[in-house]
């Protein structure tokens, strides 16, 4: 395997379908898809167009060996793993097949996905069971998250607890080993919402012991939208139902869960030239990269709301590739009626024609792309309606990473343009 092929930045560019007038930083929601994994999927599909019967076939065969080669890259056993579509149908999986009854609870922190939470609430409310949430401080350290967490545990009555490995509305990186070990001592089951860690971070899902952990593929591994993989300890294994019933229903796990007939089975399948395409560019070099990318884009979001350099959350280490600002509380100020900073900026913001929106999160989560940004515009939830802080408001330092132009295409006064030298 060839480990970190040193190629320029700008032609990474060219190894994807990207609109080259924009900068695509939104990884954590969609991931772009490089050409080379869109081309060996169609070549799946193709494959299956031509001769389908053969393809059908083959396909228990080539799934298996593709769920062997995605839990290894991950650090998972490759008999408990399973491919299915995405993160959120991994966690409906876990939850239905947990056989919650009315007086259980599911345990989740206030930082965990929307949807995740619609899934759990949805089971609840179908077995009687109740979800529980509880507040984990953006600033908290490791240990006081774990304590927070862990004290919130009720044994006998907590059946799951839902943590999240990285958070997606605060872009958190949780210390899941150290909670799965708390968890495991109160006899506590967790399911790990790894939805970012796939590609994102090195990881090794056995050595966290979780009894359930599901991340996607198709977020920061250059998977084809469609791929996640859940990962399911022993005691559970057998327990594990599908929300949709196959003809592989009585062939055990993991078969029964990715089998769903006729569906589109060609992401997965092409999964493994995206694992190569990150390797090939080196994982570690997108990594920093994007940590480099991340901690600029907090700098600037916190300017364009109004934050000193203290007040924006360490990201908890100097490699983490994401970042998160505090928004502003006070309704008033992001709608510009108020008298800060903030209202200042709406104000000016609605001038040039953008709305303000308002987030019930009270923090912007930033998300990296591999990308090479052509103009890096605030960035993140709340702040993306924002105006460009312009040079008189003065720009946050940029990494070294980035050149400075301080006029934007046109002659308008503009922000950077961070465009990352190649060859790092
Ligand atoms: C933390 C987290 N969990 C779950 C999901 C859901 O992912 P999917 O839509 O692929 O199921 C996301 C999506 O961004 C997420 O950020």
């Amino acid at each position: 395997m060839v480990e970190g092929v040193q190629v320029g930045w700008d032609r990474i560019r060219e190894s994807f379908s990207l609109d080259p007038a924009i900068a695509y930083l939104n990884h954590g929601a969609r991931g772009a898809v490089p050409i080379a994994v869109q081309r060996a999927q169609q070549r799946v599909r193709d494959e299956g167009e031509t001769n389908p019967i053969r393809y059908f076939r083959d396909l228990p065969d080539r799934i298996a060996h593709t769920r062997r080669y995605i839990a290894t890259f991950l650090g998972a056993d490759p008999a408990g793993a399973a491919l299915v579509g995405n993160t959120t149908i991994g966690a409906a999986i876990v939850l239905q097949s947990l056989g919650l009854r009315s007086g259980d609870e599911v345990l989740m922190t206030d930082h965990r996905y929307g949807a995740i939470a619609f899934t759990a609430e949805r089971e609840c409310r179908r077995t009687g069971a109740t979800v529980r949430t509880v507040g984990v401080p953006l600033d908290a350290d490791d240990d006081e998250v774990t304590a927070t967490v862990t004290q919130a545990l009720r044994p006998g009555r907590t059946r799951l607890l839902i943590v999240d490995q990285i958070s997606s509305p605060t872009a958190r990186l949780f210390p899941v080993e150290k909670i799965v070990a708390a968890a495991r001592e109160r006899e506590v089951p967790v399911l790990v919402d790894a939805a970012h860690v796939p590609g994102m971070l090195p990881v090794s899902v056995d050595s966290i012991g979780a009894d359930f952990w599901v991340g996607n593929l198709h977020k920061w591994a250059y998977a084809p939208r469609g791929t996640a993989l859940l990962s399911v300890a022993p005691p559970w294994r057998e327990r594990i139902d599908p929300l949709a019933i196959s003809w592989q229903q009585h062939s055990g796990y993991p078969a029964r869960v990715e089998w769903q007939g006729t569906l589109d089975y060609s992401p997965w399948l092409a999964t493994p030239t995206g694992l190569f395409f990150l390797r090939t560019l080196g994982a570690e070099r997108v990594r920093a990269h994007n940590a480099d990318l991340a901690a600029y884009g907090q700098r600037v979001v916190g300017a364009a709301l109004g934050l000193t350099p203290e007040e924006l959350p360490d990201p908890g280490s100097p490699r983490w590739r994401c970042a998160s600002c505090r928004c502003p509380r006070h309704s008033d100020d992001l709608r510009g009626g108020g008298g800060s900073p903030q209202a200042d900026r709406a104000r000016a913001c609605r001038r040039r024609g953008s709305d303000v929106v308002e987030r019930p999160w009270v923090a912007a989560a930033l998300w990296p792309g591999l990308q090479p940004p052509r103009r890096v515009r605030p960035a993140g939830r709340t702040a993306a309606r924002l105006p460009a802080p312009t040079p008189l408001s003065g720009w946050p330092a940029q990494p070294a990473v980035m050149e400075s132009r301080p006029t934007a295409p046109g002659g308008r006064p503009g922000g950077p343009v961070g465009r990352p030298r190649g060859g790092r």
